[in-house]
């Protein structure tokens, strides 16, 4: 595991673009895993601006999001498929049918996570996968006490989760309870992984993802058995490292 402290949330977020811009100018062709939630914005405009101001070419790139919503359509301000068109690929050149972000609102879900994975393997795997992490040090939606094998599938969110989505939404009952989500094996799949936490209030969750036991208590903490994982902590969030 690399860590690397970030000043401030700027510096995490240009380190953070550094490395996808990486990623897709050596491979252009790359599949990315991306992910939502308030952590990674900042990259992604460092990233739109690369793209505009710099000629970054995501024209090849393939993306498979971690997670959506169960409920909420593609045109709900609420969902992942619309923080990711506001927030990225609105702004970039990914081409739509490269982009893939589970169906919030399938009618079979079991068939919509087996889907998903077997559309992960047939682009021949995630080459980066992009992370934030849970107060309660989950990944994706891998909550607590998931197990460690799951492929992508259903998940009921904890309520400490869905308290810290309650932010984006007008009343608590509509936060969504329930999503899919990528699994703990999907993303250990993945040939690159790149963590990032911002914020002290993910102090703890990183420290024990990174230096506590591997337990599914705390499901990032199996990042510690991946073999490429680069994890960038805001100095924040990174109070109890030194
Ligand atoms: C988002 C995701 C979640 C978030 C995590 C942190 O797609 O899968 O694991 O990365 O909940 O969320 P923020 O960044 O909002 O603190």
């Amino acid at each position: 595991m690399r860590i690397v402290i970030a000043k401030d949330y700027e510096d995490m977020s240009v380190r953070a673009a550094m490395i996808v811009a990486g990623q897709v100018c050596l491979k252009p062709a790359s599949v990315l895993g991306l992910a939502t939630g308030s952590t990674p914005l900042l990259m992604y405009k460092k990233l739109i601006r690369m793209h505009c101001q710099a000629g970054l070419d995501f024209s090849e790139a393939l993306t498979f999001n971690l997670d959506e919503y169960l409920g909420l359509s593609s045109s709900d301000e609420h969902s992942y498929h619309w923080y990711m068109n506001h927030n990225f690929f609105n702004h970039v050149n990914v081409q739509r049918e490269n982009i893939h972000i589970p169906d919030g609102m399938a009618q079979d879900i079991e068939r919509e996570c087996r889907e998903y994975d077997r559309k992960i393997l047939g682009c021949g795997g995630i080459d980066l996968q992009i992370l934030g992490i849970g107060t309660n040090g989950h990944i994706g939606f891998n909550e607590p006490d998931i197990k460690f094998e799951a492929t992508t599938h259903k998940v009921k969110l904890d309520l400490e989760t869905v308290t810290a989505n309650s932010r984006f939404f007008a009343d608590f009952n509509d936060v969504p309870r329930y999503a899919i989500s990528m699994g703990i094996k999907t993303i250990m799949h993945a040939k690159k992984i790149l963590l990032l936490a911002n914020g002290e209030n993910k102090a703890d969750a990183i420290y024990r993802a990174i230096y506590g036991g591997i337990t599914p208590e705390i499901p990032a903490s199996i990042l510690q058995l991946h073999q490429d994982v680069t994890v960038i902590i805001e100095q924040s969030a990174a109070k109890d490292i030194r």
